[in-house]
């Protein structure tokens, strides 16, 4: 199978990783991918939403499965434009990536469907979250506790120029649950957990995510079908029926509160850096499953998990989410993946044949281990090789599942 995969993050370059060794594939192709991807992948400079440009590759390389990582594009329909040229790809119409590109209708839907989630508020008054409605990159969600924070929050989100909800502010744990979906059904991947403040402690502001871990201890199988079932199956049922199927990765994120499960949001495609983490325990062909999900006929796929738990620890620019970095020299990359650690880039570039920093998440460092504990120990120990100067990381990811083991 010749497949191409769109996308330049470190979620692309653990999905290249891991389609690089399916026996299914012949070809690998990323658009526009990065210095990581580079090393699995014949990388194209074309832009992850270069819907024209992208099908023009997929036909000169004859590409058999497009793959789309970031929800960008799909929201703004590369999936169709591929589709409706006859290409099969993963990753959902712009109609059904509405799911992501609008917390309205994404909250119709979840009405419609049935599946719990926060209450919106007609009259915003703390404690409430503020959602700006369209896609933000993580950064459109303001938690409010006090009415000063409500005020801040409420001007913040109209920063991002769309309408504003406002809904109720849950206690609990979050979760992110990860499905396989080809239109009808889907195919879980391991629980995870991602740490989506700046700093340690769930301190600062929101950030596309500094860590994650998976499984989430207490989420077993059992517990895992029904959340499937409630928070899941119900969307992929209502979109159906509204005649826009969803196929791709639907991933919900979830708090877990003393009434049960609340869904939070859905994403459109895998989580980023939940991916890092949740891919290295897939056992069984992860491409198989998404050539089948592209195909729509994921009912006779399965998929394993290997025993044991992942943690990925995020190095970011100093000044993420406020600023990038451009240009600082990254050692130790060789030194961590010599510990048995997946260095996953994000921002990188290369140049003059030296990486540098080309962003604000810089790479992720992964590592897997019997234990949460174990995996934990090794990544931050393979994380502590690679060296880039200003860089900083949250020491706490995955600490407290660690010690509660
Ligand atoms: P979202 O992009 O909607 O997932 O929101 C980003 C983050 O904001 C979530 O992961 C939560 O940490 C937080 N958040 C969102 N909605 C709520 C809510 N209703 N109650 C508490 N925290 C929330
Ligand atoms: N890690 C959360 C996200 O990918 O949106």
């Amino acid at each position: 199978m010749r497949v191409l995969l769109v996308g330049s993050g470190g979620r692309e370059h653990a999905l290249a990783w891991r389609i690089a060794s399916s026996p299914a594939l012949t070809d690998l192709h990323a658009a526009p991918g990065n210095p990581g991807i580079a090393t699995l992948a014949t990388c194209h400079p074309i832009a992850a939403d270069d819907a024209d440009g992208l099908l023009g590759l997929a036909r000169s390389l004859a590409i058999d499965l497009v793959v789309v990582g970031p929800e960008a594009p799909l929201v703004a329909g590369v999936a169709d434009t591929l589709r409706h040229a006859g290409i099969s790809v993963f990753g959902p119409s712009a109609a059904a990536a509405r799911i992501e590109g609008s917390k309205r209708f994404a909250k119709e839907v979840m009405a419609a469907a049935g599946v719990p989630t926060a209450a919106l508020l007609d009259v915003p008054r703390a404690p409430c979250v503020v959602k700006a409605d369209g896609l933000a990159a993580g950064k459109g969600v303001l938690v409010c506790r006090t009415n000063v924070e409500l005020e801040a929050g409420l001007d913040a989100a109209r920063e991002f120029h769309g309408a504003v909800l406002v809904e109720e502010l849950l206690e609990g744990s979050e979760l992110s649950i990860l499905a396989v979906c080809d239109g009808a059904g889907a195919l879980p991947l391991a629980p995870a957990r991602d740490f989506k403040r700046a700093y340690d402690g769930d301190e600062g502001p929101n950030t596309g995510g500094m860590g994650s871990f998976a499984p989430v201890p207490g989420i077993d199988g059992h517990a895992l079908s029904g959340l499937l079932e409630t928070c899941i199956q119900p969307v992929l049922d209502e979109l159906a029926l509204r005649g826009t199927p969803f196929v791709g990765t639907l991933f919900a994120g979830l708090m877990l509160t003393a009434d049960g499960p609340r869904v939070l949001e859905y994403n459109c495609r895998f989580g980023d850096p939940e991916t890092q983490s949740v891919l290295p325990l897939v056992e069984g062909d992860l491409l198989g499953a998404l050539a089948a999900a592209a195909s729509g006929s994921l009912g006779a796929i399965s998929l394993g998990r290997v025993e044991g738990a992942a943690v990925t620890v995020v190095l970011a620019a100093g000044d993420y989410p406020e600023a990038s970095d451009r240009g600082t020299p990254i050692d130790g990359v060789a030194d961590a993946e010599a510990t048995g650690a997946l260095v996953f880039q994000a921002g990188t570039a290369l140049h003059d044949g030296r990486l540098v920093t080309n962003g604000g998440r810089l790479l992720g460092v992964t590592a897997t281990g019997p234990t949460v504990a174990a995996a934990r120990g090794r990544a931050y120990a393979a994380a502590d090789l690679v060296r880039i100067p200003g860089a900083r990381r949250r020491e706490d990811i995955a600490l407290a599942a660690a010690a509660a083991a």
